[in-house]
């Protein structure tokens, strides 16, 4: 896949400005703050229907702008093919509208492997170094691309534990009896227990491929002799029965949940972790090999999005060249060759040796 030209009209500080990108290279490049991880950030929401920076899509309006759009057209195995994002302000039920060709879909799940993107940013050393929920939502922004079954069990799952969480509350508050408690959270446990071993399910799968593909990008990245693992952490990851298991927990835990008012079990406490020669990249590893392990992480997601799709997602590059040495820039860039990639830097000279495709200057919202 490849993106042929993107339309901005009131995104972020872009007043109106169509974006070809070159189908090898192409570099954004200028001062900060003039709108180059904007560009990106149009291209992730056509891909994945949200941003990576916010969760509040009204921040990606223009000020004072009453709706914001970003059409893409791609270029796939089988032709030519639009996605478009309509934000409005108003809010509501038409607060984002997507359409893929000419025709508005109903759930943003189908949106999901269309344009299949992944970008790499400073902030993705998080996945490394933060609590799991960086890793759950690298998880989950993958998957989602990958099956739109997933995409959906995790809506359901979310609605189904905000509702039970409201509910622990509310009983605790209302000091009900354990059996009055246990029959009205039961409706909640079943669909809690069925969703979440299904995105189990998922990231089992997930994180055996994914495992297998970043131990591979991480040795061709640091070309050292160092092993990069990554483990899945769930306790129900390995039962055959993952729903009866996680209805089990649900259920017995139920005392402890009314206490805690809150939800103790359960895939919203997933987690991976990082070994470098099988030690935690996290409390042992260099600034350096932190920044290696979280971008090997994203060429993983990159590779198995490529092979289970059966072509190549769009990889965007937000500000990585100037915090690579020379080195790991260039084998950066030799990986995956032919594989569009967007890329933006402050300093020309960090693109030094690349074969560049096309290269933008972006000012003040504008690509001149
Ligand atoms: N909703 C919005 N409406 C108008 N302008 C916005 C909006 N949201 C952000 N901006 C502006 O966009 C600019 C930031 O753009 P962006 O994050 O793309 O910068 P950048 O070129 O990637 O910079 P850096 O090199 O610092 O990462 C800022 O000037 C910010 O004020
Ligand atoms: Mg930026």
């Amino acid at each position: 896949m490849r993106v042929i030209r993107a339309e901005l009209r009131a995104f972020r500080n872009y007043a109106s400005v169509t974006f070809e990108p070159d189908a090898g290279i192409t570099v954004l490049c200028g001062k900060n703050a003039q709108g180059k991880t904007n560009l990106l950030e149009a291209v992730v929401l056509c891909s994945v229907g949200r941003s990576h920076r916010t969760n509040h899509d009204r921040e990606l309006i223009q000020w004072d702008a009453p709706r914001a759009s970003v059409s893409l057209e791609t270029e796939r195995r089988d032709g030519t093919h639009d996605v478009k994002i309509i934000l409005n302000r108003g809010g509501g039920a038409r607060a984002k509208q997507v359409l893929i060709g000419a025709s508005p879909v109903a759930r943003i799940g189908e949106l999901m492997g269309h344009v299949p993107s992944v970008l790499f940013s400073p902030e993705d050393l998080s996945l490394v170094k933060d609590g799991p929920g960086e890793r759950r939502r690298f998880m989950d922004m993958t998957l989602s691309q990958l099956r739109p079954q997933y995409f959906y069990a995790l809506q359901q799952y979310s609605r189904a534990l905000k509702q039970r969480n409201g509910l622990l509350r509310a009983l605790s508050i209302s000091f009900a009896s354990a059996s009055e408690a246990a029959s009205q959270l039961e409706p909640w446990d079943e669909i809690l227990s069925r969703a979440g071993a299904s995105i189990i399910m998922y990231r089992v799968w997930f994180l055996d491929r994914l495992a297998r593909d970043a131990r591979d990008a991480h040795a061709h990245l640091s070309g050292s002799n160092e092993t990069l693992a990554a483990r899945f952490i769930c306790p129900f990851g390995k039962e055959d029965n993952a729903a009866r298991a996680l209805l089990d927990a649900l259920r017995n835990g139920r005392a402890r949940d009314l206490a805690s008012r809150g939800t103790g079990m359960g895939p919203h406490r997933d987690d991976f972790e990082l070994t470098l020669n099988g030690k935690q990249v996290k409390v042992y590893g260099s600034q350096g090999q932190q920044r290696t392990a979280a971008l090997a992480l994203k060429l993983a997601a990159f590779s198995t999005i490529r092979d289970e799709l059966d072509d190549s997602p769009v990889l965007l590059l937000d500000d990585v060249m100037s915090e690579l040495d020379a080195e790991r820039r260039r084998r950066l860039l030799s990986w995956t060759p032919g594989v569009q990639k967007i890329i933006t830097c402050t300093d020309e000279s960090d693109l030094t040796g690349a074969v560049v495709g096309k290269m933008c200057m972006v000012d003040n919202g504008a690509i001149v």
